[in-house]
């Protein structure tokens, strides 16, 4: 099993060309180390003067560290943790100002492959999807305990499903019967809603395990305030760079990030700035990087990457 890193030269390029310390050691954050694919690379371009921090809140992926740890020694340090509270894992391992952050959020191959996670309809096993095993009620419960309302609102909002409504009254209808706990059963049920589904490009239960997973982690939640904690921390002339995987997220980070952007917005015939709003950050490749095809080729699950990234000013 292994996991392969999406716009890994794009992304890393960005990083070390910000130009927060000219000369000194920088420290750069991964906030999403996964199977550390980002930051091996950070470190083995990044030279003696770049120390990268890394966060994740997966239990397994921490145990990954290792060799990393005993290749770079004290360049490298991994911290166990959400990045929604940032500022907190970060001061209590005594980092202050930061030159670089990069999310690469979503889940890695090896959380979506191994099926006793429940991330995965294609891999049977108990339906979970929690990043963070010991954190928050598994989607088993969510699925269990919610109302028709509730259930229609996660799938409508985190999945952008069509048959929400129909989806969650046949689980509220078949659940006391029937309890739906782990993916396979989950994903039977929805691909018998949608019979002639093998015609489609993508599993009918696709939109609803996104929903489910979105809901359990809070990954919007959690997103919107890393943005906000990690512009904070960042130096200026520090860079962000953010990948996501589906429309929600990347619509999420564009938006913050023009946000950020926008200066005065006095009405044009004001003779002096009366709002003293100023740019915080500049955009970087406006319109988003996407992976070429040939790493689309080489790794499939890149295909629904999107790059953003700032500097800020
Ligand atoms: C797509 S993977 C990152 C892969 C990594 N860039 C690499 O190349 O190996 C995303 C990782 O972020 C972690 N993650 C997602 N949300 C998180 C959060 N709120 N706090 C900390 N880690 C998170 C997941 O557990 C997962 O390991």
């Amino acid at each position: 099993m292994k996991h392969i890193p999406v716009l890994l030269q794009e992304s890393v390029e960005i990083l070390l060309s910000g130009q927060s310390k000219p000369s000194g050691c920088r420290v750069m954050v991964d906030a999403t180390f996964g199977g550390g694919g980002h930051t091996r690379r950070l470190l083995e371009l990044g030279g003696k003067q770049l120390d990268v921090v890394a966060i994740d809140r997966d239990p397994a992926a921490i145990a990954r560290s290792a060799s990393l740890k005993q290749e770079f020694a004290a360049r490298f340090r991994l911290l166990s943790g959400n990045f929604a509270d940032f500022d907190l894992v970060l001061d209590e391992a005594g980092v202050g100002t930061i030159d670089g952050l990069l999310l690469d959020i979503g889940l890695s191959s090896f959380q979506l492959e191994e099926g006793e996670r429940g991330f995965s309809f294609q891999a049977d096993g108990p339906l979970d999807m929690r990043m963070d095993p010991a954190v928050g009620r598994p989607a088993a419960a969510v699925v269990k305990e919610s109302d028709c309302e509730t259930l229609t609102r996660i799938f409508r909002d985190f999945g952008e499903e069509p048959y929400a409504a129909a989806i969650a009254r046949k689980i509220v209808a078949v659940r006391t019967q029937k309890p739906l706990l782990t993916t396979r059963s989950l994903a039977l049920l929805i691909s018998e809603m949608v019979p002639d589904y093998k015609q489609s490009r993508r599993h009918p239960a696709t939109r609803v395990f996104q929903a489910l997973r979105i809901f359990v982690n809070d990954e919007l939640g959690a997103l919107e305030k890393v943005l906000q904690l990690g512009l904070e921390r960042l130096n200026s002339g520090g860079r962000m760079v953010v990948i996501a995987y589906h429309s929600l997220e990347d619509r999420l980070v564009k938006s913050y990030f023009r946000e950020a952007a926008k200066g005065c917005i006095c009405p044009p015939r004001v003779p002096v700035c009366g709002c003293g709003r100023v740019s915080r950050v500049k955009i970087l490749h406006r319109s988003g990087l996407r992976p070429q095809p040939d790493e689309i080729e080489r790794n499939p699950r890149s295909r629904s990457a999107c790059l953003r990234a700032i500097e800020r000013l």
